[in-house]
């Protein structure tokens, strides 16, 4: 009997292909909407994997819906907070992500924002689209300059390690913060600083950390104050890492000077007050949204499920049963 896998969105036919070639039979939930809850309760039963997407909550109910056919759901993700990973631990399930594809162009969206915030490129292209530019001035849209600047990094794994890459081209010194130590050989030249002390020498601030208890409004107000005036604030990794209303404030009155983000504390609900500033760059959580490194990642989740289905250890497991 063929393996029967549900994918709960369209993914590209690349991911899809991979599959029946494997000699799966596939069902795709439907392209102009997401499942409803009990829809997705009764596509998930009776299949030997899912294939899942962020925006799908898998919660308990939903992975017990699986049980007890169902051995793996493979995030089409780095992240997996979508998932109730307890639940899915006691289950004897499978959960397994989809990181490695996503690390250059995530890496490449934080230096867009990281421009575009400090040189206003928001505010400058919304003034040119509405007709208002009347011309150039010596000192129109005066922004701020990256090159030479101190960039720090918050979370220093592959992304963040990325952007680092990127910033010898553009002559800066890079400190950053993670939670362990580092290899040399991995520091592409970037020194380990205190939180305290990043948040106070820094020109540029760039967060690639994920978000867990310790890092949640990790940059709250107080962190906000401790910054340069002139900080330029990047976040392409989880919102909830900054106090998104405490933010709001700290742009509107001057603590820090701008920000560019990808993510939102309340996703895809924005804090009152912040789609007013001018000084915010705001973009629809896209780091990873490359037509290549999507398909990338969703041949990574379905490489996940059928390294499971022939009963091996999947590349990138997040849960996995307990042995025996
Ligand atoms: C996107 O945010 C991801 O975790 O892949």
């Amino acid at each position: 009997m063929p393996f029967r896998v549900f994918v709960t969105r369209p993914i590209p036919a690349e991911a899809i292909d991979r599959l029946i070639r494997a000699g799966c039979e596939v069902e795709v939930g439907p392209a102009d909407r997401a499942l409803s809850r009990e829809e997705l309760r009764r596509a998930v039963r009776d299949r030997d994997a899912v294939v899942c997407q962020l925006a799908d909550r898998m919660d308990a109910d939903i992975l017990r819906a699986g049980r007890p056919r169902c051995r793996v759901f493979a995030n089409c993700a780095a992240g997996f907070e979508n998932f109730d990973l307890d639940a899915a631990r006691s289950l004897g399930l499978w959960i397994t992500n989809s990181p490695d594809a996503l690390t250059e162009t995530t890496a490449d969206l934080a230096w867009a924002l990281t421009l575009a915030a400090a040189r206003r490129l928001g505010e400058g292209e919304r003034e040119v689209r509405a007709c208002r530019w009347s011309g150039w001035t010596f000192e129109g849209f005066l922004g701020q300059d990256v090159h030479g600047k101190t960039l720090g990094i918050i979370g220093f794994g592959r992304i963040g390690r990325g952007v680092a890459r990127r910033a010898a081209g553009f002559a800066m010194r890079v400190i950053y913060v993670n939670r362990s130590e580092v290899a040399p050989d991995r520091r592409h030249g970037a020194s380990p600083v205190p939180l305290d002390e990043l948040l106070a020498v820094s020109d540029f601030i760039s967060i690639h950390a994920p978000l867990t208890p310790q890092t949640r409004h990790l940059i709250d107000a107080a962190a906000l104050r401790r910054m340069k005036p002139t900080v330029v604030l990047v976040n392409t990794a989880r919102g909830a890492i900054i106090d998104e209303a405490a933010l709001v404030e700290a742009l509107r009155t001057g603590v820090i000077a701008a920000a560019g983000l990808d993510v939102y504390e309340h996703e895809p609900r924005l804090s009152p007050g912040l789609a007013e500033l001018e000084n915010v760059v705001l973009l629809p959580h896209i780091g990873s949204a490359t037509l290549a490194t999507r398909i990338g990642i969703a041949v990574g989740a379905v490489e996940n499920v059928l390294a499971v289905l022939a009963g091996q250890r999947p590349p990138n497991p997040v849960v996995e049963p307990a042995p025996g």
